[in-house]
């Protein structure tokens, strides 16, 4: 069922309307994790409240490993659409419920199907490498999938002389061509929420608060890339942050990995790096914050929207995501 579908079929069941206001959700959500043998994944950019009532909180990689290998009758995803629909490709057996399935993502809606396949037919001898924030066609057209914290180790992985194209996203793949020395052919996508930041602002910031390191996601463009001393994927700014004897960091990705981090660090200070719009200080995924404590309760108890893909399709899928999960586990052996 495509995702439009699903959701018009939601909206006729109108669940959303159902009233909750009597509801104790954090009791109710307990109940129904144990009653269903049910298991809450929650990425990094959830809100605080879906993030302290997970099982496990992590970055896109580590969310898809343990999707992989739960022993749990329902996932429960807090986080967008591919990385529910990872996690039913990976395991099909389990029910994969999402709070609520508007929630999208700006960079995986800018690679379509259509236009993607026709570039891959244009470019024969290339590998296609694709980052996980795309769509379940999309990664039936790939090779390798990857995300930001195996991407370089994927690249590198593949012979020096092998032609590459690198999908959906334009900053990403221009940020791993200089790291591993590749030329890599870029789709032109992007992560709105990355590419709002304002680099004019943050070099203020930084010149108010010289002892702060800026510290960015790679989805972000170069000009910011440059003048950051560390750029890694959400788990990889965690742990530079947890490791750095640094007390001050500017922290360029989406503002929700603040929660994490404060409670990693209480005593450091971390600032979100702003956005053009100066009515806000930070940048947030809409999509991501889409999910809310009362759509997780009733996703839990009504077992819906549940994540559902063509088989065919999941198995052309499945092929790029194993890969991955083979170069990532050998690897961290
Ligand atoms: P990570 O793989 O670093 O968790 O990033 C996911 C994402 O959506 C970044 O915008
Ligand atoms: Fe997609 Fe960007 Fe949101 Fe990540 S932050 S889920 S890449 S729109």
């Amino acid at each position: 069922m495509s995702l439009n579908n699903a959701i018009q079929k939601l909206e006729k069941v109108g669940y959303l309307d159902i009233p909750t206001d009597h509801v104790d959700y954090i009791s109710e959500i307990n109940r129904l994790r144990k009653e269903k043998n049910a298991v809450i994944l929650a990425h990094y950019y959830q809100r605080p409240e879906i993030q302290d009532i997970a099982d496990f909180v992590g970055d896109s990689l580590a969310l898809a490993q343990y999707a992989a290998k739960t022993d749990a009758d329902m996932i429960v995803f807090a986080g967008v659409h591919f990385m529910a629909e990872t996690a039913k490709i990976i395991n099909p057996s389990k029910k994969v419920v999402l709070p609520d399935l508007k929630a999208g993502c700006s960079l995986a809606e800018s690679a379509p199907a259509d236009a993607f396949q026709k570039f891959k037919e244009a470019h024969p001898n290339h590998l296609v490498v694709s980052y996980v924030n795309t769509s379940a066609a999309i990664k039936a057209l790939t090779d390798i999938v990857c995300t930001s914290s195996n991407a370089e180790l994927i690249i590198n992985s593949i012979p020096k002389d092998q032609p590459i194209i690198f999908a959906p996203d334009r900053n990403l793949g221009d940020w791993l061509n200089k790291k591993t020395g590749r030329n890599m052919l870029l789709w032109n996508g992007a992560c709105m929420v990355h590419e709002a930041f304002a680099i004019d602002r943050i070099l203020e910031l930084k010149k108010e608060n010289p002892d702060a390191e800026i510290i960015a996601h790679p989805e972000s463009q170069s000009h910011l890339l440059k003048v950051s001393t560390y750029v890694g994927s959400t788990s990889g700014l965690l742990n530079y942050v947890k490791n750095s004897p640094n007390q001050k960091f500017i922290v360029a990705t989406e503002a929700g990995i603040l929660h994490q981090m404060q409670k990693e660090n209480p005593d450091k200070i971390l600032i979100p790096a702003p956005t053009a719009d100066k009515s806000c200080n930070c940048s947030e995924c809409a999509f991501m914050k889409l999910n809310t404590l009362q759509k997780l309760y009733l996703c839990m108890q009504y077992e819906l929207p549940d994540v559902q893909i063509e088989e065919n399709l999941r198995f052309k899928a499945l092929k790029s995501i194993e890969r991955m999960l083979e170069i990532s586990e050998t690897a961290q052996k």
